[in-house]
């Protein structure tokens, strides 16, 4: 695997690598992003991945500053998976000078995670953009965990005419339904016995939709309210559409829903989502 860390360095190595598969990370890599990595592999020879700590998407009371770094480990897992190309750039190679040409993204930007994480997906969508002006892909592989960013990126790179087919990888869990994510390191071990309860929470949506329950929004109150009485600060729980993320009325049933979920364990902030 070559790692390069500036523009030009990945520009001469692209160029030997023809059709390119790639997969954006922030690192602290885990099962989901092999996953991608495996996914991306199905639809190129070749694979490049970046690491990259987005500083754009993180509003000031977050993370960006203890988000866990684990360069060293995230390479042995690359190699591992067989990646070709490894893009990890310092943020003087990404944003030289101040950003201040940014992607303004749809209103349903300020919904779910963005009423939460306000400039969140302004954030997300201008370092995609020019991550993939810098690989130049022709596909690229997200999960479905960020089932909002991965709307909001393959809406983006189709009104932005990108030639980059966007894949979706389904979200890997730990044995007891915890969606895996870096921010599963913040838990406590008690907390860690806790968080299986957000999956679950969002299941018992799914199943009572599946089931024949219509009142979507009582089932979303209830499993907000669950996870309340539980000692966690739900920030949402919501039926959507899936194709727009456009709430969901009664008369919506299964096969063209999502219910989504992010809610607080102590510090640790953790998102989920399940397809109805
Ligand atoms: O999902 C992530 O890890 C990040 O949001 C992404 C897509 C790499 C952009 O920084």
């Amino acid at each position: 695997m070559r790692i390069v860390r500036s523009i030009a360095e990945l520009r001469e190595a692209r160029a030997a690598l023809g059709a390119l598969a790639f997969v954006p990370t922030m690192g602290n890599l885990h099962a989901g992003h092999v996953s991608l990595v495996a996914l991306a592999r199905t639809r190129a020879p070749r694979v490049a991945v970046s690491i990259f700590v987005n500083r754009l998407q993180f509003a000031p009371s977050e993370d960006f500053e203890r988000y866990p770094r684990t360069f060293e480990d995230d390479c042995a897992r690359l190699r591992a998976a067989g990646v070709d190309l490894l893009f990890a750039p310092d943020e003087t190679v990404l944003y030289p000078q101040p950003q201040t040409y940014i992607v303004q993204p749809p209103a349903i930007a300020e919904e779910l995670e963005g009423a939460f994480r306000p400039r969140f997906f302004h954030g997300v969508a201008t370092v995609v953009l020019k991550l993939f002006n810098c690989v130049q892909p022709q596909v690229a592989a997200f999960g479905m965990k960020d089932y909002q960013q991965l709307m909001i990126v393959r809406n983006m790179t189709a009104q932005f005419d990108l030639p980059i087919e966007i894949l979706a990888g389904e979200t890997v869990r730990e044995p007891d339904g915890l969606a895996m994510s870096s921010r599963n390191n913040y838990l406590s071990a008690a907390e860690r016995a806790e968080a299986p309860r957000l999956h679950a929470q969002l299941a018992m949506v799914r199943d009572a939709i599946r089931g024949g329950v219509r009142d979507v929004e009582a089932l979303a109150r209830g499993a907000a309210q669950a996870l309340h009485g539980a000692g966690w600060t739900p920030d949402y729980v919501s039926v959507r559409r899936r194709a727009d993320l456009a709430v969901a009325s009664d008369a919506d049933g299964p096969g063209r829903l999502v219910v989504l979920g992010a809610a607080k364990l102590g510090a640790t902030r953790l998102i989920d989502n399940l397809e109805i």
